[in-house]
């Protein structure tokens, strides 16, 4: 079985070695075996072989925090999946051939999704819907503005705000996504900029900005925040540029604007089992409708993992950089 291993926290494509190892065995009661069909390369991931993510494990370490697998063989006692099943994980260390995981780990997922999709489904979608949910009460008319825009994470956001009937100001850091990004439904697509707060102003036409989401972070933070109305909140889940949220004091001064930060683990700790199996089901049904969609850019065997990650840090990707653990999805 072939399995991505790091061996030192460092250069992601220097550190990551897919390496042989004796297979996962057959499932103890109350686990599950499942091959691991499709995962994706996340900046969470990156930040993770460069030992710089929340989570530094001792090496070697498997990276990997979500993907989609097929049941091959469950254990004594389990009654959730059986074998055939497709199954996403909410355990980590998912860059791996084959899995065996408890059984309350490996949600089923509903027949008819695509696989590809399937495989991104346990992350992006639900933090941008907690993104929207958790930190301010917002009605229809309302205004939001983010950045990272044309992510994963950004193109859900722009989805379910339109949904729900919010406006959304979509700031990226480059023009040749904007379109794709109007015809998701974004009212606004601004490039980043020291004059955001102004071009912002103008877009919304005094309107006021009651939420503003962050992934790039330092100034980038700063420019979100001068954005956002007296009293609003400032939501930081993410750091494209390495660097901490800053927020300008005028914005946390003299308008009140709040600074938090989002974390999808305690996002979902807050909530019961049910509500989070219920959270699950219904972005199935989403992406199975076609409703959310995260593009990909390229995918790649995992006996490639070097190259994968190499294209995975390169800008100007349109989208996401898959790796296939067991050779083509059929
Ligand atoms: N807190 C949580 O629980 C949580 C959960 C999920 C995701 N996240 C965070 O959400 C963010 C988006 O994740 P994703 O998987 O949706 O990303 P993704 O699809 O891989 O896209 C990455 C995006 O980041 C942009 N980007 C990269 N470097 C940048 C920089 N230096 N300055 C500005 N923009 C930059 C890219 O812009 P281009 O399109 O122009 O290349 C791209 O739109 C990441 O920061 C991730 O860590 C956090």
């Amino acid at each position: 079985m072939k399995r991505i291993d790091i061996t030192a926290y460092g250069v992601p494509e220097e550190v990551a070695h897919c390496v042989d190892m004796p297979d996962v065995g057959e499932p103890r009661p109350g686990e599950v075996v499942f091959d691991m069909l499709a995962f994706p390369i996340n900046p969470a991931d990156i930040s993770f072989c460069r030992g710089s993510y929340r989570l530094r494990p001792p090496l070697p370490a498997t990276p990997g925090a979500e993907g989609v697998g097929r049941v091959t063989a469950v254990g004594a006692g389990v009654v959730n999946v059986k074998p055939g099943d497709l199954v996403i994980n909410m355990q980590r260390e998912n860059w791996a051939q084959r899995r065996r995981v408890k059984a309350e780990d490996a949600v089923p997922i509903p027949p008819g999704l695509d696989l590809v999709q399937a495989a991104m489904l346990r992350i992006n979608p639900p933090t941008a819907l907690l993104l929207l949910d958790d930190h301010v009460a917002l009605k229809p008319g309302d205004w939001v503005i983010q950045n990272v825009s044309n992510s994963a994470v950004g193109r859900h956001v722009i989805v379910l705000a339109k949904a729900r009937g919010l406006r959304t100001i979509n700031v990226v850091r480059r023009d040749d996504v904007a379109g794709e990004l109007r015809d998701l439904g974004a009212d606004v697509v601004l490039k980043d900029g020291p004059d955001l707060a102004e071009r912002a102003r103008a877009a919304t036409g005094g309107a006021p900005i009651k939420l503003g989401i962050d992934a790039v972070s330092g100034e980038a933070c700063k420019r979100i925040g001068d954005c956002v109305a007296e009293g609003g909140v400032v939501v930081s889940y993410g750091s494209m540029s390495g660097q901490d949220p800053v927020m300008s004091r005028t914005a946390v001064n003299m308008r009140g604007v709040n600074l938090t930060g989002f974390n999808l683990g305690r996002g979902l700790a807050k909530r019961t089992r049910e509500q989070v199996r219920a959270i699950y089901a219904d972005l199935a049904l989403k992406i199975r409708g076609g409703v959310l969609k995260a593009p990909i850019d390229a995918f790649y065997p995992i006996d490639e993992i070097r190259q994968a990650l190499v294209r995975a840090q390169q800008g100007g990707r349109h989208g996401k950089v898959l790796v296939l653990p067991n050779g083509a999805l059929q």
